[in-house]
């Protein structure tokens, strides 16, 4: 039978670890002929509800389930793994500065990435769902002279998820129907969802819904604060959605999306202006394991303004954690 792919998943014991773990086991990741193997990471006072869900997954008696370990030393639980999603973070905190937000996840990030640099396998993909989450895929990066750039990604898909579902809903239309969407920047309430690219039924989404005001005012702030009306109605934060997004992000990361675009945080290469070296999200296509940008397209004025405006923001994130010395 196949190897087993090992898959790591941080903050294991979390909200969305309780919808990532049963789907990854499920074979929902790589398909239901591809074993896999989890590898558990969590923080001393959480490891017995962890136990707790391990004994969840055994009960579901997964084929694709090859093995579990779960620990709370990195360097153990990272060892030999082939995919790494970095779910565990410090949340912000009531009254909370910015910068000890960035600093209390640089003593997490700093410290996953120099495992992940030490014992992880030659091929490591490593996918940052925890916020903030691009700053703490830079971190984690910088910790990892060893790894090449380019397998540090962040996980702007469910803002291209919800993007994808707020057009359907306006126009009608099924996701199916709906190519080339893409959100570029930070995944934070300065992220943009660009319509202008998009296409619906062989033409510009931004046509379709022919106004410019509820694009602006309606339909880039209903998704860049989806997060917020979640917690809002559900009283806790985007789960399951969440953990979705995840697996759709490293399935096709891994298994390619045959020319589709998707949206996924990585290290710029000064592409589109993009300050090179943050990790900010573009419009990518995969193949062979391998992301790329898409290139060649025309940003207009009002696109400009809004990638600036995130870049900006990815940029003095970046600034923040380079003087706390954190990368
Ligand atoms: P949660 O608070 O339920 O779970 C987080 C878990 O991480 C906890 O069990 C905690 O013990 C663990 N943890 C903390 N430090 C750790 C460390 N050093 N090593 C291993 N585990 C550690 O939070 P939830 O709801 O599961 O969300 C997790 C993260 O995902 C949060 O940062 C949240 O803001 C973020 N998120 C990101 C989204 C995105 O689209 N990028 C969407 C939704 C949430």
């Amino acid at each position: 039978s196949a190897t087993p792919v090992k898959v790591a998943v941080t903050g294991a014991a979390g909200n969305i670890g309780y919808s990532l773990l049963f789907r990854i086991a499920a074979g929902d990741l790589f398909g239901p002929d591809t074993p896999v193997e989890l590898r558990l990471l969590e923080i001393t006072p959480a490891l017995k509800a962890l136990e707790g869900v391990v004994m969840e997954l055994d009960d579901c008696a997964f084929p694709t389930l090859a093995g579990v370990q779960i620990g709370d030393d990195a360097k153990k639980v990272f060892d030999g793994v082939n995919h790494a999603l970095l779910v565990g973070a410090k949340p912000r905190g009531p009254g909370m500065e910015r910068g000890d937000l960035l600093k209390d996840n640089g003593g997490i990030f700093g410290p996953q990435g120099k495992a992940l640099n030490e014992v992880a396998a030659d091929d490591i993909k490593v996918t940052v769902t925890g916020n903030p989450a691009n700053t703490n895929a830079l971190i984690a990066m910088s910790n990892a002279p060893d790894i090449p750039n380019e397998r540090f990604t962040a996980l702007t898909r469910l803002d291209h998820n919800r993007a994808l579902a707020q057009l359907a809903a306006k126009l009608g239309v099924t996701v199916s129907d709906i190519s080339q969407m893409s959100i570029w920047g930070n995944h934070s309430a300065t992220q943009y969802p660009d319509l202008f690219h998009a296409q619906v039924g062989g033409k510009s989404a931004a046509e379709a819904v022919g106004d410019q005001d509820w694009i602006e005012n309606t339909y880039i702030p209903t998704v860049a604060k989806r997060g917020a009306a979640i917690i809002d109605a559900r009283g806790a934060s985007s789960a399951a959605s969440a953990a979705s997004a995840t697996i759709d992000h490293a399935r096709d990361w891994q298994l390619g999306t045959g020319g589709k675009w998707v949206s996924m945080s990585v290290p710029s290469d000064g592409s589109y202006g993009v300050t090179e070296g943050i990790i900010s999200s573009f419009p990518v296509t995969v193949a062979d394991g391998k992301w790329s940008i898409v290139q060649g397209l025309e940003i207009d004025d009002f696109s400009r303004g809004k990638i600036d405006a995130s870049v900006r923001e990815l940029v003095s994130e970046r600034d923040t954690v380079k003087e706390l010395g954190l990368i």
